[in-house]
């Protein structure tokens, strides 16, 4: 069973969803995320896990494994979840914990990867697909896929075309490691 970790708009975690994967947890740090509605609807059981609500990030991290573990999850995909996770977590996935980026990794790791391809004028930028490790964005790439950057674009038009990207591999991705 796949745990889905989410922050935001839950795009990705809709293209799991629809694609049929067995996703059978939700797990937000951010209370009202639209991602938590977007599992609701499904019928997933949902958990929201707010850093202050916890005396440390490890202690977070410790709380939301368990949740996840208690519903049977054996991978764990982050999908728009835009916190670090701690060695507390990833230690109870060993390699079992995905991310996707929009950007092509190495290039443009963190946060705001969007922006800073823009900024940087690159022609073309990407997704990628990768195991997550304790490193912002470090882990083993599993897929990249590179996105063109056109005149004109903006963060708004070039993150949409990168998530169209991201809706096809992800899933494809997540596939291909519940069945290995
Ligand atoms: C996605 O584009 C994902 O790659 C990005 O957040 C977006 C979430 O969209 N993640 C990161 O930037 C992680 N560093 P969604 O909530 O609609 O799936």
């Amino acid at each position: 069973m796949i745990g889905v970790l989410v922050s935001g708009a839950g795009s990705n975690l809709q293209a799991l969803l629809d694609a049929g994967l067995p996703v059978g947890a939700v797990a937000s740090n951010v209370p009202g995320a639209p991602a938590l509605d977007r599992a609701a609807t499904a019928g997933v059981p949902t958990g929201v896990f707010a850093l202050e609500a916890y005396p440390s990030r490890e202690a977070r991290d410790v709380a939301m494994a368990d949740w996840l573990e208690a519903r049977g999850a054996t991978l764990v995909v982050c999908a728009g979840y835009m916190h670090l996770l701690t060695p507390a977590f990833l230690e109870r996935f060993p390699d079992r914990v995905v991310n996707v980026h929009p950007a092509l990794l190495p290039a443009f790791p963190g946060a705001h990867a969007v922006r800073d391809a823009l900024e940087a004028g690159v022609s073309e930028t990407g997704a990628t697909v990768h195991l997550v490790d304790e490193g912002v964005d470090t882990g083993r790439a599993l897929r990249r896929e590179t996105v063109p950057v056109l005149p004109g674009d903006t963060v708004d038009t070039l993150h949409a075309r990168i998530r169209e990207v991201e809706h096809r591999i992800l899933p494809e991705v997540v596939g291909e490691l519940c069945d290995a």
